[in-house]
């Protein structure tokens, strides 16, 4: 199975798709993540992103669609794929149909994580991620159940991504609604679109996703 998580940021895309992996054996597909790891090894890749993700702009498509491409190479993704934070732009959803035609892949579901933006700014500046696991937390909303040490691996270093902060989440939901948003109505017409509320609890929201697949 393969499926895109569409949402804003701070929609809970990656919260969803880290569930979705251990639930159903898929591979996660984070562009975010692929740039960021480009960033810190010092990559050309990296480098061209770097600017752009730190004001909370679009990385080109050019950049990432390349990225993906190669990524779709790789033999575990015959296990399924959870595109998250991809596509962005309508040129990348078309590039997508194009890939998955090329390698013999197909498109089951399009998960639309709908929210409100005003919530997301609170939930986005309060994030924060262990530096061992990649597991998820936030300052008010889930705090790890012993302070200081990670639920899943012990670890107790964390990280917070530098383009956390109010005036680039205010940026990155900008690009969002010029540049993301249309693709609602671009999957919409594939009849493949399901809506979740995005704003429920991180569990409904799971039970919500699970039922959208099937
Ligand atoms: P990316 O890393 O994709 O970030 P994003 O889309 O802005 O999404 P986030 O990771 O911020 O949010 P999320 O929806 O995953 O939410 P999460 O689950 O963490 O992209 C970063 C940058 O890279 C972009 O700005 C761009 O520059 C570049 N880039 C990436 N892809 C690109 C592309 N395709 N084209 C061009 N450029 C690209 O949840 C957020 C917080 O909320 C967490 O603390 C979580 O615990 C909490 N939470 C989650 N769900 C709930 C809930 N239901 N209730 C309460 N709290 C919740």
């Amino acid at each position: 199975m393969n499926i895109i998580l569409l949402g804003p940021p701070g929609a809970g895309k990656g919260t969803q798709a880290r569930i979705l992996m251990e639930r159903r054996g898929l591979v996660q597909l984070s562009t975010g993540d692929m740039l960021r790891a480009a960033v810190t090894a010092g990559t050309d890749v990296g480098r061209k992103a770097e600017a752009v993700m730190k004001a909370g702009g679009l990385v080109s498509d050019d950049i990432v669609i390349g990225v993906v491409g190669d990524r779709l190479d790789a033999p575990d993704v015959k296990a399924g794929v959870i595109f998250d934070g991809f596509p962005r732009t309508t040129p990348q959803a078309e590039a997508l149909d194009g890939l998955l035609a090329e390698k013999g892949m197909t498109l089951d579901a399009v998960v639309n994580m709908v929210v409100d933006d005003a919530a997301m700014v609170g939930r986005i500046s309060g994030r924060y991620t262990c530096a061992n696991c990649g597991e998820g937390y936030h300052d008010v909303d889930k705090a790890p159940a012993v302070a200081g040490v990670c639920d899943k691996c012990g670890s107790t270093e964390f990280k917070r991504r530098k383009d956390d902060n109010a005036e680039t989440v205010a940026a990155r939901l900008k690009e969002y609604h010029a540049e993301t948003a249309p693709l609602i109505a671009y999957y919409k017409a594939t009849g493949k679109l399901r809506d979740v509320d995005g704003m429920a609890e991180i569990g409904e929201v799971t039970r919500q996703v699970e039922a959208a697949l099937g």
